[in-house]
């Protein structure tokens, strides 16, 4: 029997342990023989990945970022997420449309009105079927980044962006609860895994 294609987003405040458990989920495509594209955002085209550096590495306009976001977002839509759903394959995005309300809006105070037009433009039929929020203590994020060094502009922000960023993403999580996945992070790496694991379970067995 075959299966509609998922689109799967991860999300979580920076130093929430997502590389860690990109492994995981990985892991399991890879086991359970399910195809898919792994992907991220800002990037996953040629151009998104410049845009990336340049959002990563420089200072501009909230509304600005906000705009180079779906700019990116618009490539990555047309030329990764929606062509391989279409040929039947999963897709799995670390980040999307969520971190810009989460980031831009939550963060950095661009109108909430301002981002849903730009959703709308860029993907109005097409929201991700699961969401993983990767939550924890922005006090535990904050320590575990500093001992990576090399931080990105938004890395590098203080205790009380990281603390909107991650009260944005809890807000969206309560508003749509059946798309959002809410995992402890702060918890024991193989129970974090465990949990990844059956929900999972829920959408592929
Ligand atoms: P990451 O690859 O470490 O998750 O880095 C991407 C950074 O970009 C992260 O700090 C979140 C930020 N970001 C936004 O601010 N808005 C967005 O829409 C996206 C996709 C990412």
């Amino acid at each position: 029997m075959s299966m509609k294609p998922k689109f799967i987003t991860l999300e979580g405040v920076d130093g929430a342990g997502k590389s860690t458990h990109i492994q995981f989920i990985k892991k399991y495509f890879i086991e359970k023989d399910l195809n898919y594209v792994f992907t991220r955002e800002p990037g996953g085209t040629i151009l998104g990945e410049k845009l990336r550096e340049i959002l990563l590495y420089n200072q501009m306009e909230p509304e600005t970022e906000s705009l180079l976001m779906f700019a990116a977002r618009n490539e990555h839509v047309h030329e990764i997420i929606e062509p391989n759903l279409n040929k039947g394959i999963n897709v799995i995005s670390d980040r999307f449309t969520d971190a810009t309300y989460a980031y831009q809006s939550g963060g950095k105070n661009v109108e909430i009105d301002k981002i849903t037009v730009l959703k709308d433009w860029v993907h109005k039929n097409l929201q991700p079927d699961l969401t993983f929020l990767f939550d924890l203590p922005v006090e535990i994020s904050i320590s575990r980044l500093k001992t990576n060094g090399n931080l990105d502009k938004f890395e590098n922000e203080g205790l009380s962006f990281h603390k909107k960023i991650r009260n944005s993403y809890l807000n969206l999580a309560k508003k749509e609860p059946n798309r959002f996945k809410v995992i402890d992070s702060s918890q024991n790496i193989n129970k974090v895994q465990d949990e990844i694991n059956l929900i999972l379970d829920k959408v592929f067995l």
